[in-house]
Formats: structure tokens, sequence, C-alpha cells
């Protein structure tokens, strides 16, 4: 028999796999390989995937690693967390609005000064890479030096970022409130800079909710988001029903809360919408024909009491729905907490949603909410290596749990319940180690 040439690779990563393939929202799949590897290329892109024998006989690697009792699988993506609301977890006794005005707004003007900005925006990113989150979608303070400061932590934390400064020009104290003509300077100035960056680093437009923002300043980021093609757009939607009363009260002229976005060419394949609980009917079908994305954010509702997210609703019109933490109205920068509290929320609402489904909104489903499912989200051959690993053995009442269950998906969602940080074992971006516990 011919040897087999073997491939030379950069690093081999063993350990048991979890991923996925496809969307279980229409075609249930999640494999488990246990024992098994990826071979990645001196890029970070993955060239194998499979059991370790197997990927042995293909590749010569240069590196190899092997995590005994853990598992391997891709790095979550979190697709709504505000940086400068890292602080403020857990502040009592209000719904958004007043929330927002008692809290929230005091602690984004302390953190648009570069010092504050500078002092926890790369404790921000370790937080999310010890949490195995490798890529987020970031709402920074309307401050654009403040914005700038994040992007460079981004950029030395190995984290895969969108980020957008927050837009206001309306109905926020006045160090939040920058002018139509400011915010699009410092807009374009921060894409020009940024978006595209290492392959990783990429802008995202941020008007924060249409109730901050006049028509002028609207029109001009739907202009932005014309102009420049790749860039994302963020914000918030039918979060809350006083909100949307707002809405209704300074936009008297719109159909609905969806239409403030939707008149201004806010509305497309690059946007994602965080919240969405009380959409109606109309809303819902406009936000699948123009091919919006979601954002849940389960902690969050939970903690304000906004509502239940209708998951159902959504997945019935194949809009694309993943999940974000929300920090800080949102209690954790776990993604796996937050798929916990995913579930609860519709049983709350006495419906389901599969292991499967759950493992997918946080991985493939948040790569396709950010138009970077050709990048990351599983462990396809050509995709970059985005891998978190977690140590299930670290904990005994969760080891005690996961020897006794059958199936892989079983284990998987156990987890999600017995989730702590220090069961992540190590992160890597692109194929490089992002971090690694001592
Ligand atoms: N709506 C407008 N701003 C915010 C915010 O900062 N957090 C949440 N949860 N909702 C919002
Ligand atoms: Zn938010």
């Amino acid at each position: 028999m011919k040897p087999v040439t073997k491939q030379v690779c950069a690093h081999l990563i063993r350990g048991t796999i979890w991923n996925c393939n496809s969307s279980p929202f229409s075609d249930p799949d999640f494999e488990e390989i246990s024992d098994g590897a990826l071979a990645i290329d001196s890029q970070g892109r993955i060239l194998g995937l499979g059991t370790a024998s197997s990927l042995k006989r293909l590749f010569k690697p240069k590196n190899e690693t092997h995590f005994k009792d853990s598992v391997l699988l891709p790095g979550f993506i979190d697709t709504h967390i505000h940086f400068p609301q890292m602080n403020q977890i857990g502040c009592h006794g209000e719904s958004l609005l007043g929330w927002l005005e008692k809290y929230i707004y005091p602690e984004e003007i302390r953190m648009s000064h570069p010092q504050q900005a500078q002092r926890f925006s790369s404790l921000f990113f370790d937080e999310l890479l010890q949490n195995g989150t490798t890529t987020s979608l970031i709402l920074s303070s309307s401050d654009a030096s403040s914005t700038d400061i994040l992007f460079n932590s981004a950029k030395d934390s190995g984290a895969r970022a969108i980020i957008g400064k927050v837009s206001m020009d309306r109905l926020a104290p006045k160090e939040l409130i920058r002018s139509v003509s400011q915010d699009k300077d410092h807009s374009e100035r921060l894409i020009s800079k940024w978006h595209g960056k290492e392959g990783r680093l990429f802008y995202a437009l941020t008007p924060r909710f249409s109730p901050a923002c006049s028509n002028a300043m609207l029109r001009m980021l739907g202009e932005l988001a014309q102009k420049y093609s790749g860039v994302r757009i963020q914000t918030h939607f039918s979060e809350n029903l006083d909100e949307i009363k707002l809405v209704k009260k300074l936009f008297p002229k719109a159909k609905d809360y969806l239409h403030t976005y939707e008149d201004f060419g806010l509305l497309n394949e690059r946007t994602v919408l965080a919240h969405c609980i009380h959409a109606s009917a109309s809303e819902i079908n406009r936000m699948a024909k123009l091919k919006v994305n979601v954002s849940h954010c389960p902690t969050s509702n939970l903690f304000l009491g906004s509502g239940l997210f209708p998951m159902d609703a959504y997945s019935r019109k194949e809009i694309t729905t993943s999940v974000g933490t929300d920090i800080g109205a949102g209690t954790s920068f776990s993604i796996w907490t937050t798929l916990g509290a995913a579930y609860k929320i519709q049983r709350l609402r006495h419906q389901d949603v599969s292991t499967a489904q759950l493992f997918y909104l946080a991985t493939l489903g948040g790569a396709k909410a950010l138009g970077l499912e050709n990048e990351v989200g599983n462990f396809e051959v050509g995709k970059k290596a985005d891998i978190q690993v977690i140590n299930w053995k670290k904990k005994s009442i969760l080891k005690a749990r996961m020897e006794n269950s059958q199936t892989a998906l079983d284990r998987f969602f156990s987890c999600l319940f017995h989730f702590e940080k220090d069961l992540i074992e190590a992160v890597f971006v692109d194929g490089k180690p992002v971090f690694a516990r001592q």
C-alpha cells in the first residue's frame, strides 16, 4: 500500500468535540466526537475536523495540544452587550426607562471619559474571553475617543468584535448628546480607522433606540448604512410597553415602532435588533422580508421585567435569532448562563426550545446574525478556529451529573445550569491562544 503523504499543519488540538452544522430550527443536528481533534493552519483556519486517530493519519502537526477530560466547542457569540454598563449590573427597582435615567445615563457619562474607558476596556474583553465568548457585537458610549480606546483593547485582547458608538441627539443628558453632523463625522472616522481591521474588528452604526434619535439622526445613519455597505447596524426594538408608547408619541406619523427604522433604511440583513419582545404580527412579517436578525437577551428581560420573548414567532418566519447578554441590564457575562435563562423563559411561556437549538443560538445563529457565518460559528473546514475548551470534571457536582447522562446533548444542557468561569480551560481566536487558565 502506498504511504499517505501527510499534510503539515500548524497545530493539532485534541479533546472531545461538540459542534453543529446547520440550523436545528429546521434540521436538528448536533454532533459529539469523543477523542476528536481539529487541525489548524498557520493563518488560524481549520484544515480538518474528525477523530484524533483519523486526523493523525492525515496531518503532521508542528504543535499538538491535548485537552484531556475537556470539550472543545465553538467560541460563543454575544450579539448584544454594552461596554459602558459593565459596572452597573444589578441596579435595583426600575423598569427600562426609569433604569436608563436613574442608573445608566449617569454611568455612561462617567464611562465616556477616556481615563475610565482605558481603565475598564481591557477588563471587559478579559471577562468575555474568560467566559468562552470569542465574538461580540458591542455598544460603546456616545463618545468617539472612548470608543477608539475600546477598539484598541479589542485589538490587543485578540477578541473578535463589532463595535459602535451610540448615537443620540435627544432625550438624554447633554453630555451624551451629539449633533447629527458631529455624530456623522465621529462615526465615519471610526469606520475608516477600524472597520475590517485585522480581519476581526468591524464597525456597527448604533442608533440607541428611536426615542433618543431625531428623524435627522436616523436619516443620516441610514445614509451611512448605504454608503458603507459592510458596516453593521444595531439597535433596540420593542423591549418594553412604555417604550412603545413613547415611540408612538414621538413618531405620530409612523405606522408602528419598526417603521421608525424601516423608513430610514436601517433594516436589512446586516441589522441586529435587540429584544423584539412585543412586536406585532405585521412587524414580524416585515422583519422576515427585510432579513433582519434578532438578539434575544433573556437575563436582561427578566431583570427589567420587560416581558417573555416569543421565540417561536421568529423561528416560524425563519428569522435568524441569536443571544445577547445585554450587560448591564443583563446579569451575566456568560452566554452559558444566558442560554439557561433563554430556556427558562420558554418554559414560562409553556413552549420548548430544544438543546440543539440553544447550542445553535450561541454559535452558528450568532455568526449568521453578524454576517460572519463564512468565518466562524462552527468547526467547518475553512473557517477560523475560534474555540473554547471546557473542563467539566473540575466541578464535582457537574462531573456526577455528566457521568449519569446518556447523551451529548444532555451533557451540554446540564452545563448551562452549572456554569462557572473556572470551568473554561482555554480559549482560541483565529487559532491563537487568547486565554489559558493557570
Ligand atoms: N434601550 C435603549 N437603551 C437601552 C439600554 O442601554 N439597555 C436596554 N436594555 N435597553 C435599552
Ligand atoms: Zn441593550
